[in-house]
């Protein structure tokens, strides 16, 4: 990309797992990319390390439009990216207002700043294949009714369907990814996959004895977050906004990925896994499984990351970042 040419692009919670690899690919195409962080007593940059003096970052909160106004006049950004979210479905239920304010409330914020600001800019809404929920159908695709089951996702689905508004009363191209479960050695450590992968290493090296889960009969549409941020890219590079599924197009179990993390190091999980109901959810959302064939034949999108090479790269990644070293040879 030529300097006349290159984009500018502000990603909002550029220091979570899918901000740092957006960052990644958008330097990489040549962007100027501007991050929004939030004010924090402690610096929260470990994602985003190996980026420093490549992105700008610039304070900002969901919670407050006016740094999303000021930010959108500084930079006139070509586009917007909406990561931020409080994220974790546990905290919802604990937290249903402030996830309100943040997940649901936080997208009208940033799509109001932009229509006052830079209407011409094309924004992306991190939607979820948690507001499928109690599934009505299977596979889920863009046309599946929601029906959340957590105050995520249904600030989530508000997130949705103001990003849709805002489409079709202001012409403005604003679309949504409605992303499957998307994993990485990046991911937060109280996500059930990154805990598995975590606590495997620890037993493995002899650090720690066992490892407490809720329910193992749970089944995700997992995927790797390198592959999903390309998706949210192809997006907006579209000659009209629109929502997409994106996943993998199979599902397995918490059980299947603890049977394939532990025997990844040699170990039997059944030795060290304890079922504790403390991990529980109020309400579950069972089945999970995606039908990607509109962003396959639309985007010519396809993940490169399968199933098995996810879940031991994510186990060599955590026995490297305990040891300094890798062990076990790199599966992807
Ligand atoms: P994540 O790691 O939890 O990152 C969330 C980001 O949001 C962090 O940068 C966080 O900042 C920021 N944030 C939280 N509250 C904020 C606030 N009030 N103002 C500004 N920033 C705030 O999430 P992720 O896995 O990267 O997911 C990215 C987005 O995709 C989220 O919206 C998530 O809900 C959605 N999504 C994720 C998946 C998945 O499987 N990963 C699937 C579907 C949809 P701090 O670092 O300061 O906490
Ligand atoms: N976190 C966690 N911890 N989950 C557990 C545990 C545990 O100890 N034991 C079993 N699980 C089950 C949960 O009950 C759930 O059914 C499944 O593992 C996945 O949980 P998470 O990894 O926490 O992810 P999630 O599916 O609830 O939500 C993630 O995916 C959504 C997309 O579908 C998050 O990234 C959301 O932000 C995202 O929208």
């Amino acid at each position: 990309m030529t300097q006349a040419a290159r984009k500018t692009a502000v990603i909002t919670g550029i220091t979570g797992q899918d901000g740092s690899y957006l960052a990644d690919l958008l330097l990489e195409q040549g962007y100027k990319v501007v991050g929004v962080v939030r004010r924090l007593s402690t610096p929260n940059t470990e994602r985003i390390a190996h980026l420093e003096g490549k992105v700008e970052l610039a304070q900002g909160d969901l919670l407050d439009q006016s740094s999303f106004t000021e930010i959108f006049a500084k930079h006139k950004p070509d586009e917007i990216y909406n990561l931020a979210a409080q994220s974790f479905v546990p905290t919802s239920f604990g937290q249903p207002l402030l996830t309100g304010e943040v997940t649901g409330l936080g997208v009208a914020r940033v799509l109001e700043a932009m229509r006052l600001t830079c209407p011409k800019a094309r924004f992306y809404q991190a939607s979820s294949s948690e507001m499928y929920g109690k599934v009505v159908e299977t596979p889920q695709r863009e046309t599946t009714r929601f029906h959340p089951r957590s105050p995520y996702a249904v600030a989530k689905a508000y997130g949705h369907y103001i990003t849709l508004n805002y489409r079709e009363s202001y012409d403005m191209y604003a679309c949504s990814g409605i992303l499957f479960n998307h994993e990485s050695p990046r991911r937060g450590i109280e996500f059930v996959t990154r805990k598995i992968t975590d606590a495997v290493a620890k037993i493995k090296l002899g650090l720690a004895k066992e490892l407490r889960l809720g329910n193992l009969e749970a089944r995700r549409d997992w995927g790797c977050a390198g592959d999903y941020v390309r998706a949210m890219w192809l997006m907006l590079q579209q000659d009209e906004a629109e929502d997409f599924v994106v996943g993998t197009g199979e599902t397995h179990s918490v059980r299947e990925f603890v049977e394939l993390a532990f025997g990844h190091v040699g170990l039997d999980w059944k030795r060290h896994v304890i079922v504790d109901p403390a991990f529980y959810r109020p309400a579950e959302v069972d089945l999970l499984l995606s039908d990607p064939s509109h962003a396959k034949n639309k985007l010519g999108w396809v993940p490169e990351v399968g199933f098995e090479n996810l879940v031991k790269m994510m186990v060599d990644a955590d026995v490297e970042r305990l040891t300094g070293k890798s062990p076990i040879r790199r599966a992807a």
